[in-house]
């Protein structure tokens, strides 16, 4: 489904964004796997010998305009063209009102929201002069709801379809298409760590009677970034077996 296209994944190395970019490479892409640090990047790259040729890795500040022009300009380098951004990294939280500090607000909105602008931007700058490309975003379920504590994260995920949105209708003109996607409790490290018991009890809460897996948010990556999607732009599409909170 996207062969021949290249794709860069932010947060690549592990949790949904390593599904993501297993899911894209299966399909045919080429992956650059951004990540924050060379040696987390180059762990993930060792993990996929078989794609050898088709998969690099960046490690740019995603905050940082010049250095995600640099490491994106790489990718076009050698790939050819950038086709697909995954803007997957994220910061998750839950420190109360009444205990945070400017410094960990400020670094959720920067890591979630900020890096968002960022790397659409210079995506987006390659895909109008190649003539289109596909943005997906990474919000979640309480980018809906809220949450009850570590309030900088939802205000985050609530920036990011905002971000989407406007982005959508900005860059259609460009052919390029911009949507998010919005998974409920998913299965990664977080969750792994916790005991069985309680993700039995949060799974019971969940209309479809489990958590999602990481495969089930790359499918909807997949999705998105594919032809199957050509129509689509501006949503935030749920991927949360109908939780409500
Ligand atoms: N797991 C869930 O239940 C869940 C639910 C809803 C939304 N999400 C969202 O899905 C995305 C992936 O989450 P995950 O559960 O796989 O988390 P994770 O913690 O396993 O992975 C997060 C990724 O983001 C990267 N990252 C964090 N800070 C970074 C920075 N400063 N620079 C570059 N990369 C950075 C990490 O290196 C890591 O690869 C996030 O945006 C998260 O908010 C996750």
């Amino acid at each position: 489904m996207l062969k021949g296209k290249t794709a860069i994944v932010t947060g690549g190395t592990r949790g949904i964004g390593f599904a993501i970019v297993k899911k894209y490479l299966e399909n045919g892409a080429n992956v650059a796997i951004a990540g924050s640090r060379q040696e987390s990047v180059e762990k993930a790259l060792a993990k996929l010998p078989e794609y050898e040729g088709r998969i690099m890795g960046i490690w740019p500040d995603i905050c940082s305009q010049e250095e995600v022009a640099e490491a994106f300009a790489s990718v076009k380098e050698k790939f050819g063209s950038v086709d697909i951004l995954a803007n997957n990294a994220g910061l998750s939280s839950r420190t109360s009102i009444y205990e945070y500090t400017l410094e960990e607000f400020t670094k959720i909105m920067d890591v979630n929201v900020k890096a968002v602008f960022v790397c659409s931007q210079a995506a987006a700058r390659i895909m109008k002069e190649q003539g289109g490309g596909a943005i997906i975003n990474t919000s979640s379920m309480v980018g809906e709801y809220g949450q009850p504590s570590g309030c900088a994260y939802p205000t985050s995920k609530f920036a990011v379809n905002g971000l989407t949105k406007s982005l959508a209708r900005e860059l259609a003109k460009d052919k390029i298409r911009v949507n998010a996607v919005a998974p409920g409790v998913t299965r990664t490290d977080m969750l792994s760590a916790l005991p069985q018991e309680m993700v039995d009890r949060i799974s019971a809460g969940i209309p479809l009677g489990r958590v999602g897996e990481p495969l089930d948010i790359a499918n909807a990556y997949l999705f998105l970034a594919s032809e199957l999607s050509s129509y689509v732009t501006g949503i935030t599409l749920r991927v949360d077996g109908a939780a409500m909170t």
